[in-house]
């Protein structure tokens, strides 16, 4: 049973992943519910959001489905939206989408402390499979007090990517390869072949969204994998690490 939320704050945690469209909608009523009932404020948190990568019209007509799902999200009277890692490639600040404040948290630290916890590599390589992926191959590699670099990517299709070095060589290192999701495991797997290439020791990758297409977990596994981790913003089989912590962390900041 809803219990009163007249007056209060209140903050509502909706991941929006694999049934996207039933989540979404499920959102959308909650809160309008919730502000209907008199809550003063509500703060939302969208660990994972589906709609980001549909930041552009890549085909003419298509849905701009970002900025649409962004409207949809503000319209019922959210205040104020945190997402975790959300990928940001065209749209660099979530600002340039939401008119309400906006931040974007991320899991990064999180992901390479458990790394650290499964203690199997020694004084990693972080890696970023594109320019987008820096600024995660940075978080988890000052976390874990070693180097990092970042491949060039360029996506030739929707499960086929060219992937390429440019100045580290993981010559007799171990890697940790970060992103934030893995979706084909296409970008992963070319990554893996050029560390693997390199002569890499061990290899692991965390990523903070595991949407895991059919396939991809094998087809990372096969390519030398040992240890594929994520959080839990997308239930999957690999989703070891809780963003609940991070969550809580900034409520608590936040006051609500
Ligand atoms: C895209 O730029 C993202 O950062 C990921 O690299 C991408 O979504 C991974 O997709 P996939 O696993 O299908 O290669």
């Amino acid at each position: 049973m809803l219990s009163d939320v007249k007056d209060q704050n209140v903050v509502v945690v909706q991941s929006i992943h694999h049934t996207p469209d039933e989540l979404l909608f499920e959102y959308l009523l909650l809160v309008d519910t919730v502000k209907d009932l008199g809550a003063k404020r509500v703060t939302a948190f969208i660990p994972y959001f589906a709609y980001a990568r549909q930041d552009e019209r890549f085909k003419p007509g298509e849905a701009l489905s970002f900025k649409t799902v962004s409207k949809l999200i503000e319209s019922v009277g959210t205040d104020e939206i945190y997402t975790i890692d959300m990928h940001q490639h065209r749209v660099l600040k979530s600002s340039e989408v939401f008119g309400i404040p906006s931040h974007n948290l991320s899991a990064m630290p999180s992901l390479a402390d458990h790394v650290q916890k499964l203690g199997k590599l020694e004084k990693p390589l972080v890696i970023g499979p594109d320019a987008e992926a820096e600024q995660w191959a940075k978080l988890a590699a000052e976390r874990l007090h070693t180097d990092y670099d970042v491949f060039q990517k360029t996506r030739l299709g929707d499960a086929k990517v060219d992937v390429r070095p440019r100045k580290s060589n993981a010559n007799g290192r171990d890697v940790l390869i970060v992103d934030d999701i893995i979706s084909t495991g296409g970008t992963i797997v070319e990554a893996v072949k050029i560390l693997k290439g390199q002569g890499a020791s061990r290899v692991q990758v965390a990523c903070t969204h595991p949407i895991l297409a059919p396939g991809a977990l094998e087809k990372i596994r096969e390519a030398g994998v040992e240890d594929v981790i994520g959080t839990d913003t997308v239930p999957s089989p690999i989703s070891v690490v809780s963003v609940a912590p991070l969550i809580a962390e900034q409520v608590k900041k936040n006051g609500d």
